[in-house]
């Protein structure tokens, strides 16, 4: 697929923000910043929205989902959007009985473990994302010069909710079924695949102008599982995006001993979280933007601990072609979001 005429990047108005041109190697005057999780609980006007409406069903809600996704914008004057959803409703869209419980996070009502339970699973119908293409349109049309980032998750970390059933402490339950029953493993893997991947396509085309794939919990794999059972799925995802030139990011948790294999499967930029120093990070995959990583925990720690670290951050982003600040994981919901403002103002200034 191209991208409409009436795509932001393609009539120009994200093609030279400082965030696409960072994940595309260049260093914009100013640095971009956005943090992960900006839209959610850390934000007083976000609570107040969702009182008396449920997680997924705000997500499903078009004019919700906007407003929710441009509150940060406004507030943080961040150099993005990130589209509010969640990477369990392309399967909650395929059918699946999923919610979100509150401080636990996705719980499906009938966890996927055996070959008939995936040969039960159908194909996610391009009808069902109206929701999202809304969503994302209007959202668009607001942002104006300030892109929109598309997001999905990537197979594992969903494929670890569906077979766990809910979020558990090292995806034990997913990691057996890879050894167990290699093929209904594999096919899982490719049905989130699909389903991820549509999702991901119905943003790019309604106006997102840059998309990060998650791999939140690929962190409790080694790098010659990853390599061998998780990376070819991944590759699957963005391959729904060929054509596009959307520039696409990868994340994982817990990544830092694979990331020439997460960077392999198609991305353009790299996310780091707070764990590796990212002048390692840049000398493990040289050549290549990163995004990251301030540490979430020091979100809470005074201002002048917090200002040098961010500052440490960015000193050591300058060994990267380009640099997209972000935080090592998403903002914790209890942080003071004045501190978020703060850190873009720093970061801007510097
Ligand atoms: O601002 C943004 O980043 C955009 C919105 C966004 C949400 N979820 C909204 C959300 C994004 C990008 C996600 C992705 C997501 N969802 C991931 C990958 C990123 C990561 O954090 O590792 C994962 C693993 C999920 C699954 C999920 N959804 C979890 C673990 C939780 C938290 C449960 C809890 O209560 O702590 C959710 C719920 C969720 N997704 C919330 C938000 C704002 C909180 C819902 C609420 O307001 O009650």
């Amino acid at each position: 697929m191209v991208l409409p005429p009436e795509h932001p990047l393609a009539t120009g108005a994200t093609a030279s923000a400082p965030l696409i041109r960072a994940y595309r190697g260049d260093r914009p005057e100013r640095l971009p910043v956005w943090f992960m999780r900006q839209a959610g609980r850390s934000l007083p006007e976000y609570r107040e929205l969702r009182v008396g409406t449920r997680m997924l069903d705000a997500c499903l809600t078009p004019e919700l989902a906007s407003e929710i996704t441009l509150q940060p914008v406004r507030r943080h004057g961040v150099d993005a959007g990130i589209f509010f959803s969640d990477i369990v409703i392309p399967a909650r869209l395929a059918g699946l009985e999923v919610e979100i419980v509150p401080g636990r996070g996705p719980v499906f009502a009938n966890p996927i473990r055996t070959a008939s339970d995936v040969l039960r699973l159908r194909p996610l119908d391009p009808d069902a994302l109206a929701p999202i293409r809304e969503a994302v349109a209007r959202t668009v049309a607001e942002l104006g010069a300030t892109p929109l980032i598309g997001f999905a998750g990537a197979p594992f970390t969903l494929a670890s909710y569906l077979i766990e059933g809910g979020p558990s402490k090292d995806q034990q339950r997913a990691r057996s079924l890879m050894y167990s029953d290699p093929a209904t493993w594999a096919a899982l893997l490719n049905w989130c695949a699909d389903i991820s991947g549509e999702f991901l396509l119905a943003q790019v085309e309604a106006g997102a102008s840059a998309v990060q794939l998650f791999d939140s919990w690929v962190g409790s794999l080694s790098e010659r599982d990853y390599i061998r059972r998780v990376a070819p799925h991944s590759a699957r995802v963005l391959s729904h995006l060929r054509g596009t030139d959307v520039p696409k990011v990868h994340f994982g948790l817990g990544a830092s001993g694979f990331l020439s294999a997460m960077r392999a499967i198609g991305a353009d930029a790299v996310g780091i979280d707070w764990r590796l120093p990212l002048d390692e990070a840049a000398a493990r995959i040289p050549g290549v933007p990163l995004q990251g990583n301030i540490d979430p925990a020091l979100l809470s720690a005074p201002w002048p601990t917090l200002r040098s670290h961010v500052v440490d951050v960015v000193e050591r982003g300058r060994d990267a072609p380009a640099h997209v600040v972000n935080l090592g994981h998403g903002v914790p919901p209890a942080t003071d979001p004045d501190v978020l403002t703060r850190i873009v103002e720093l970061v801007h200034g510097l």
